[in-house]
């Protein structure tokens, strides 16, 4: 069992649609996975599960209550997509009140790692999409994790962010998880005919080593499509880049996480 966390400080960095691709094509591939949804906007909820957004219906801020009191009604927050092998636990907008309620509180971030330890058994992967700025549930989703991956498109401000992101994998993976380690980079919505992209991409190789940038998901409008659609991509549009990208990516994320 491997926990996986997707993250970035920054906004509309391909976190969710990575998430999502993951986790979906994982089961796919005939393993059970369990998509953590820790966003307050909700939108790997509102992707594989609509009815469940925004209803009320259980979320992860119950989960979280409901495992300090009776750890027997966990099954109940936890739903079953419609793809198979895949189950979610969705978010909705009063998890950002967690950071008020729960924010001060001695240790409040790991609440997510304690609540899901006895559900560890039923998956042989956990995926944590994580909101975009840095702050309780991040932490939490940073303090479970095994591995995190940064995803990012490759533009000079996205980069920028990028050393705060990796300083605080590295101050949690030394004082708090030390199981953590940083999987690398993923870079997203990448466009191969821009001169910037390689450039950036050539630095970053040089800079981190090239192992360190996993391989890229390429700029295409079938993954927002399918997002709309409620759909993975791979049933949506399996012969487009982003199926294809995708399915290289879980290659290698599979490979690196079994090591
Ligand atoms: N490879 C891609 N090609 C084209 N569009 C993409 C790609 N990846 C993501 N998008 C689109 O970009 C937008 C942002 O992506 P996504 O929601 O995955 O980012 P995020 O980091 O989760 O955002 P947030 O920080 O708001 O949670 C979405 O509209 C999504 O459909
Ligand atoms: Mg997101």
């Amino acid at each position: 069992m491997a926990v996986i966390t997707f993250c970035n400080r920054k906004g509309g960095t391909g976190k969710t649609t990575t998430s999502v691709h993951v986790a979906g094509g994982i089961a796919r591939r005939g393993m059970k996975a369990l998509l953590v949804d820790i966003d307050p906007q909700a939108h790997a909820t509102l992707w594989l599960a609509r009815e469940r957004a925004g209803q009320g219906g259980g979320s992860i801020v119950d989960f979280l209550r409901i495992n300090e009191a009776e750890s027997q009604r966990l099954d109940k927050v936890i739903v079953e997509t419609s793809i198979e092998g895949l189950w979610l636990l969705p978010s909705d907008k009063g998890a950002a009140e967690m950071e008020v309620t729960y924010g001060k509180r001695s240790g409040a971030a790991h609440m997510l790692k304690n609540a899901l330890s006895s559900e560890q058994d039923r998956f042989h992967y956990i995926i944590i999409d994580t909101p975009p700025y840095i702050g309780l549930l991040m932490t939490m989703g940073l303090l479970t994790a095994d591995y995190a991956y940064i995803t990012m498109p490759l533009q000079f401000l996205a980069i920028d962010g990028l050393k705060d992101m990796m300083l605080l994998v590295k101050k949690i993976s030394q004082k708090a998880n030390s199981g953590l380690s940083i999987g690398g980079i993923i870079p997203v919505m990448f466009n191969a005919r821009l001169m910037s992209v390689n450039r950036h991409l050539n630095r970053l190789k040089e800079e981190f080593g090239q192992d360190f940038i996993l391989p890229y998901i390429r700029q295409n409008v079938r993954l927002s499509e399918a997002a709309e659609a409620g759909r993975l991509v791979f049933d949506f549009a399996p012969q487009s880049h982003g199926a294809r990208d995708y399915e290289r990516l879980i290659d290698r994320i599979i490979k690196d996480t079994s090591e």
